[in-house]
């Protein structure tokens, strides 16, 4: 996991768009799988908001934070709601990596409304859509198409750009994955 955190996922993130110096949401963060890469490419200058409803998770993330001295990065502990404490207009990036399957068709609609609402204009929403009807069907996704993830995301102000696969991290797995890059419409 190390490795992932500190080589191949600063690597991946890198493919992905993610720059020194960004501001980036990573929403759902866990433990930090992507934040912790994320913050290792943005340094100093740059900011990770990490936002999670776990708070144990979180805790975890910040101790590893600290101990690579990664001060970019911004724990924000939440009770799961899906209104960004943050301001209009100020995020690079958005990752929302394997969360979509925990929210409601509402929530969803919630979410992707206030992501384009922190994002800068042109900016990167990057999605990890986990546990689709083709992908071990889970919860809020178990009946849901990726056409259809790709669609509602459509829908609510981003256009689709880009697929990468690659292994990426899956819980605490390294497996073939793919993310999905949208860029948001203003
Ligand atoms: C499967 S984990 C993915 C963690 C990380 N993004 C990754 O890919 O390694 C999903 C995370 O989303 C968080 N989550 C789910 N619903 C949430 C909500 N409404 N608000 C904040 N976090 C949420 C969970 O607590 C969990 O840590």
């Amino acid at each position: 996991m190390e490795r992932w955190e500190q080589e191949k996922g600063v690597r991946f993130l890198r493919k992905i768009g993610i720059r020194k110096g960004q501001t980036v949401l990573d929403f759902g963060s866990g433990v930090g799988h992507y934040s912790i890469p994320a913050a290792i490419i943005v340094g100093i200058r740059g900011r990770v908001y990490a936002i999670d409803k776990d708070h144990n998770d979180l805790n975890k993330l910040e101790q590893k934070a600290i101990f690579l001295n990664l001060v970019s990065i911004r724990p924000i502990g939440t009770s799961g709601e899906l209104r960004l404490d943050l301001e209009d207009k100020s995020i690079d990036a958005a990752l929302i990596y394997d969360v979509l399957h925990y929210l409601k068709k509402y929530e969803r609609k919630i979410l992707y409304t206030e992501v384009h609402r922190v994002l800068k204009s042109n900016a990167l929403l990057s999605i990890y859509p986990k546990h689709t009807a083709e992908d071990f069907p889970m919860w809020e996704f178990r009946n849901m198409r990726l056409n259809a993830v790709i669609k509602e995301i459509q829908d609510s102000g981003f256009i689709f750009e880009k697929k990468y696969c690659n292994k990426i991290i899956h819980y605490d797995w390294l497996t073939q994955g793919c993310v999905f890059n949208f860029k948001k419409i203003n």
